[in-house]
């Protein structure tokens, strides 16, 4: 009988990366990272320690909607910060930020001082751990002048929470499944294209936390979801359709590819058993308005993620007409004005 290989640790990549590198701690390390909504889903680990996907995402970047954070090293404890409040040690944002910390401590009794700001609400299925984790880690090579490049920084990022690894860039990035046990071919990458036209609307309709967090929402999916089994095939179809609408900047085939994809990974979700609906009745609404404004021959799309916000995709000549619709709306520029 073949000997099964032993499991592959966050420390073990930590160890490859950055291994090496002497850190030279500088006094502070400072970064930002925008956050990311994806236009084809990831949804589905292949390895939960590593945060390895079952499939390739893609994502577009919310330009200067994101995460800024400052290190600096500290004595005694980490001292994390959200938007200047201090926060107690029993939050899942600093349990969370921690324990990624703690993969890169030179030493059992070295303390951070972490100073996060966040443009955008926390854990609302905004994507602030995406942009989180990534400003984290960019922060952590300043500090200890690894010079990782980007694509290390990725992989380093994607330990944290899979989505981060995307939001190293801005505009369109791919995030490359890959097939290694080491994740080392599981990176993000910008594709080469702008769409200055290109709009994104932020429908907030509630900032609460989410009642059931990605990880364990993948989980549940994949365990005991009967439509799981075709996510994969669909995946693979949507992403070659919007490679090829980004390539042709065909709004409309965009737009519909990435609605009828965030639309079939919550079709496997709520198949979960139990049950897993991230909708409130004002998102349902909203996806109804939606339908209505298209049916009158506006190109508007929408997307969502885990949570009940609804993300609107639209080009700048609908912009009026859209904001008068939803007065709430949060417009996002991708590529600048
Ligand atoms: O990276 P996580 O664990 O926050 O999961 C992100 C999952 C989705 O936002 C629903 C999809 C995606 O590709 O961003």
């Amino acid at each position: 009988m073949k000997k099964k290989e032993p499991a592959i640790t966050r420390e073990d990549v930590v160890r490859t990366l950055v291994g090496q590198r002497r850190p030279a701690v500088c006094p502070a390390g400072s970064a930002f990272a925008p956050s990311n909504i994806a236009l084809c889903k990831y949804w589905g680990k292949r390895d939960e320690e590593l945060n390895l996907p079952v499939t390739s995402s893609l994502s577009i970047a919310l330009e200067n909607l994101g995460s800024e954070i400052t290190l600096k090293p500290c004595t005694k404890w980490d001292r994390i910060s959200l938007n200047g409040k201090l926060l107690a040690s029993d939050t899942t944002f600093v349990q969370r930020a921690t324990a990624f910390l703690d993969l890169f401590r030179p030493a059992p009794d070295f303390f951070f001082d972490m100073r996060a700001k966040n443009s955008i609400p926390t854990a609302a299925g905004l994507a602030s751990s995406a942009s989180g984790f990534a400003a984290l880690t960019l922060a952590l090579n300043e500090l200890f002048g690894w010079k990782l490049n980007r694509r290390a920084l990725s992989i380093l990022a994607r330990l944290g929470s899979g989505s981060a690894c995307r939001s190293l860039y801005g505009g369109f990035v791919e995030w490359h499944a890959g097939a290694a046990r080491n994740g080392m071919d599981s990176y993000a990458e910008p594709l080469d294209a702008v769409w200055p036209d290109l709009r994104l609307g932020l429908l907030l309709l509630s900032e609460k936390e989410k009642p059931i967090g990605s990880r364990h929402a993948m989980q549940q999916t994949r365990a005991t979801s009967p439509l799981y089994a075709a996510w994969p095939a669909q995946v693979e179809r949507d992403l070659a359709a919007l490679k090829t609408a980004i390539r042709n900047r065909d709004f409309a085939a965009l737009g519909r590819t990435a609605e009828a994809n965030a639309l079939a990974m919550h079709a496997t979700m709520i198949a979960a058993r139990p049950a897993i609906l991230y909708w409130l009745p004002s998102s349902l609404a909203a996806m109804r308005k939606i339908h209505q404004i298209r049916e009158e021959g506006v190109k508007v799309f929408f997307t969502m993620d885990a949570g009940p916000n609804l993300k609107l995709l639209f080009l700048r000549k609908e912009q009026a007409l859209l904001t008068a619709a939803f007065p709430e709306l949060r417009v996002v520029t991708p590529f600048g004005r």
